[in-house]
């Protein structure tokens, strides 16, 4: 049965969106996501990899030293520039690559943006795995990032331009979902390979390949979206493609939708400088801010460095491991729930309940550090093992909430004329975050000591106020109807929708 989606589509007034859940559809969003595989085990590896003893004697070995010192601070002892600029570079090189990569969806498509991703991607693992030397490994790195820029740039975009309104929602967190999917393969790997000497991190390293290639062969298969083609003047194959993709010949209403989107975007001829108009600053702020925010639950202070973290409270090096296992497996599975929810409850609810829940326990590990853990000292069993409850729970809700909408709100508020440019803000703003909180993490571990939790406890109450009042609901609103139904009939954002307004603010 198709399921008829109501839109008010531009001009024309009301009309009916016809379109059923293909298969074609599923399969195409499956392989697509694989991208965020690629993502997602970089940032599980990395973590596991700079905590493995042979890595550090070979690349980092005054860390190696720090690290074996019997009376070393406890939460200093892994804070290294050198180590912490191995880990970051990836993300400097992704923020630069994401606005080429936009560029590069626009003119050519989503689909040969991500097979270049998984070009680049291949390369710099095979630069890793076969480091010989600190450049090897840098440079392996930034062609990482490269590869992460362009796919986190065309996944979620190509993901919300193929999707039918009603699980946009779903189908574009298949991307987050495979993030957290990789992240826990990476954990397993790291778990497995630290036994293995004195070469378990090539290993490691190198099975970076595999989500590589999925996307790589995978990307020959899929369709290109239906806005692209004809964003790029292939009307009927856009035409055939939205057929193919809906199941149904009865695709006029959105066809028509498209047609007009793509007719506004072509008017638009520099979409940079039209980010920077008063009228596109509703999205461009929510698109950064989202990103923003997410990096300040302080997720990847625990993703990157949950190994060293749990090490650090006295777990011994395969206990860490393990726990950063468990850790990505709840990852996982509450990935799943905001799958099924995200369409029904709608994004602001997931998002609320998080905030809650992330404050509680981050404030909770943060008072149990504090009280518990002196710089030399070691945490008892009991409480070590009531941190690494904390920290499950607090990663089930970000993984519920800020992760997949961190991706999906951006990629589906901007209409198609600066669709793809305020999308590499979004990106950009991501690497970015995640680059400063990598860098700075092990610096204020060593400094701000518990401090650290109740750091990111304040940004949370930040992000619940900002979601309470400034983030409008974009459930169920087709993705280029949203200027008219969402930020036009907004409180706050409708003063800067007026284009009159707009001329007279721009020079
Ligand atoms: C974030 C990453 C984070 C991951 C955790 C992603 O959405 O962008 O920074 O490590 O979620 O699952």
């Amino acid at each position: 049965m198709p399921t008829m989606v109501m839109s008010n589509a531009g001009p024309g007034g009301a009309k009916k969106f016809e379109g059923r859940i293909t298969i074609y559809v599923v399969i195409c969003g499956i392989i697509a996501a694989t991208g965020g595989l690629m993502f997602g085990y970089d940032i599980g590896i990395s973590g596991g990899v700079t905590s493995m003893d042979d890595f550090l004697e070979e690349f980092f070995p005054a860390v190696f030293e720090r690290k074996h010192k019997a009376k070393e601070d406890n939460y200093c002892k892994f804070d290294n520039q050198n180590l912490q600029l191995f880990t970051s570079s990836l993300y400097l090189a992704a923020l630069v690559a994401s606005f080429v990569a936009s560029k590069i969806c626009t003119k050519h498509g989503r689909k040969l943006t991500m097979q270049a991703a998984s070009i680049f991607f291949l390369v710099g693992v095979i630069l890793n795995a076969a480091a010989v030397n600190i450049a090897m490994l840098i440079i392996g790195r930034i062609l990482l990032g490269v590869g992460v820029g362009f796919a986190n740039q065309a996944v979620p975009l190509f993901l919300s331009e193929i999707a039918p309104v009603h699980v946009r929602g779903a189908l574009n967190i298949l991307f987050q979902l495979d993030v957290t999917i990789g992240i826990f393969v990476a954990n397993i790997v790291n778990y497995l390979v630290s036994n293995i000497h004195p070469w378990g991190w090539r290993l490691a390293l190198g099975l970076a390949g595999v989500p590589a290639m999925m996307l790589c062969l995978g990307s020959m298969v899929i369709a290109e979206t239906p806005t692209s083609l004809i964003e790029r003047e292939m009307l009927m194959e856009g035409l055939a493609m939205l057929k193919k993709i809906r199941g149904t010949d009865n695709v006029d209403a959105e066809y028509e939708e498209i047609l007009h989107a793509c007719e506004m975007a072509r008017q638009v001829k520099q979409p940079f400088k039209n980010l920077m108009k008063r009228s596109s600053r509703p999205q461009l702020v929510i698109a950064i801010v989202m990103q923003v925010f997410q990096q300040f639950t302080g997720i990847n202070a625990i993703m990157f460095y949950a190994p060293v973290l749990f090490q650090t409270i006295g777990f011994k090096n395969d206990a860490s491991l393990l726990s950063a296992v468990i850790t990505g497996i709840v990852n996982v599975l509450s990935t799943v729930v905001s799958v099924v929810l995200v369409d029904k409850v709608g994004r602001r609810f997931l998002l609320l309940e998080a905030c809650g829940q992330m404050l509680i326990t981050q404030v909770a590990i943060g008072g149990i550090l504090l009280v518990n853990l002196k710089a030399t000292n070691e945490l008892g069993h009991g409480v070590a093992v009531w941190v690494v409850v904390l920290v499950c729970l607090f990663v089930s809700s970000f993984a519920w909430s800020w992760g997949p909408l961190g991706w999906l709100i951006p990629s589906e508020t901007f209409p198609l004329a600066t669709r793809t440019a305020g999308y590499a803000f979004a990106v950009s703003s991501n690497m970015l975050f995640t680059f400063v909180i990598a860098q700075a993490f092990l610096s204020m571990m060593c400094h701000l000591r518990a401090g650290i939790f109740f750091f990111f406890g304040a940004w949370i109450v930040v992000m619940g106020l900002f979601v309470i009042f400034l983030l409008p609901e974009t459930k169920n609103v087709p993705i280029d109807e949203m200027t008219e139904k969402v930020w036009k009939q907004h409180w706050f954002w409708k003063r800067f929708m007026d284009e009159e307004e707009d001329k007279k603010h721009s020079v």
